[in-house]
């Protein structure tokens, strides 16, 4: 029996990404958390014909801790989205307390569970929620991961548009570092199959895969950011880990991880002087198994690119540790 839980279940990933989670053959027991409309969003989704038996909880009523009882999976899509001229940084007064809220339920409830941050901005609240595990004597860096997976699909699928390959997937093109941009780094050079990219359009190719997120904020016009791409995305991920955690093997994904926590990790961390970073990570029973170190392999157009997602994603690292140890 699986049991998955959406945090931000009836916000404008929530939804579609409950969608996903209630076809999925993978998922028997679907939990939908949010301050608001669970309960119309779980009574909808229930009509639908899958194995998943799904119920929706408020606040009231001891409602985070009845969804949370039991779960296996925890994806958090809870917060506010930009609009126009908002960094996602901008975000971090209210999504900050938002998910730590959130994590300490999840330190109470199902401390073994693995948890899934998408709630922005990502290079902070990951550290945020690994803070609070860590205070509660809870920690399992394995089973905790930001979900960067939008960038990945956003490369495939722009790659696709220049190679004029028919299925954008069928290529698998490593993205690492944080989820902001300039802290995202595309490695085109390591795509398997090898893409050729023509060196004048490789600058907005990596301008598009760091700053695609701004593009769906301006065409969205003040009605929110990306978030039918990120249910894909957030489904992509949490499929994947849970193939894995049933025992298919060789699955491999990047996700944004507390590097010193997981096998493989500590050579990254001291490569780039950070304790969080997103490579590519073998995913298994316990979660993140390994971390693949790639970074040696980038060129030199990419090892500029990497130069600069360092010294952006150490203050957004810092911000979400000081967050918890100094509460504002
Ligand atoms: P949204 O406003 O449509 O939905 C957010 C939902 O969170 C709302 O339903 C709201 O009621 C709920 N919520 C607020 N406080 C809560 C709490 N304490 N507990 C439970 N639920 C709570 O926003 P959205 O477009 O779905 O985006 C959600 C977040 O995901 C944003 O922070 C956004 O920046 C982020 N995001 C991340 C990625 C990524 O790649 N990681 C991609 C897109 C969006
Ligand atoms: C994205 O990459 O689309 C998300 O992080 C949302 C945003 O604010 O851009």
């Amino acid at each position: 029996m699986v049991k998955a839980v959406v945090a931000g279940a009836a916000g404008g990933i929530g939804q579609p990404l409950s969608l996903l989670l209630k076809a999925s053959p993978y998922i028997d027991h679907l939990s939908l958390y949010d301050v608001v409309n669970t309960p119309g969003v779980a009574t909808d989704l229930s009509h639908i014909s899958s194995v998943a038996k799904i119920d929706g909880f408020l606040p009231k009523d001891d409602g985070l801790k009845k969804a949370l009882t039991g779960a296996d999976i925890v994806v958090i899509p809870a917060g506010i989205p930009r609009k126009p001229g908002m960094t996602r940084d901008d975000l971090f007064k209210i999504n900050a307390g938002i998910v730590k809220g959130l994590i300490e339920g999840i330190a109470e409830t199902c401390p073994d569970a693995y948890i899934l941050v998408i709630s922005n901005p990502v290079n902070s609240t990951v550290p945020i929620a690994a803070e609070v595990l860590k205070k509660a004597g809870k920690f399992n860096p394995q089973k905790l991961f930001g979900v960067t997976t939008l960038d990945v699909v956003r490369a495939e699928t722009f790659v696709a548009e220049l190679s004029g390959e028919k299925d954008p997937a069928k290529t698998v093109i490593p993205v690492i570092g944080g989820h902001s941009g300039e802290t995202i780094v595309p490695l085109f050079s390591l795509a398997k199959p090898s893409v050729k990219i023509p060196e004048d359009k490789l600058d907005a190719l990596t301008k598009r895969v760091q700053f695609g997120g701004d593009e769906v904020v301006a065409a969205k016009d003040g009605a929110g950011s990306a978030t039918l791409s990120m249910a894909y995305a957030g489904f992509r991920f949490a499929e994947k880990l849970l193939k894995a955690a049933k025992g298919e093997s060789g699955i491999v994904e990047p996700t944004f991880v507390y590097l010193p926590g997981v096998p493989g990790g500590d050579a990254i961390a001291k490569e780039t002087g950070l304790e969080y970073f997103s490579v590519p990570v073998e995913l298994g029973k316990k979660g993140a198994e390994k971390a693949h170190n790639i970074i040696g392999q980038a060129n030199e157009y990419e090892k500029k690119l990497l130069k600069a997602c360092y010294e952006g994603l150490g203050g957004n690292i810092s911000k979400g540790v000081e967050f918890v140890a100094n509460p504002p």
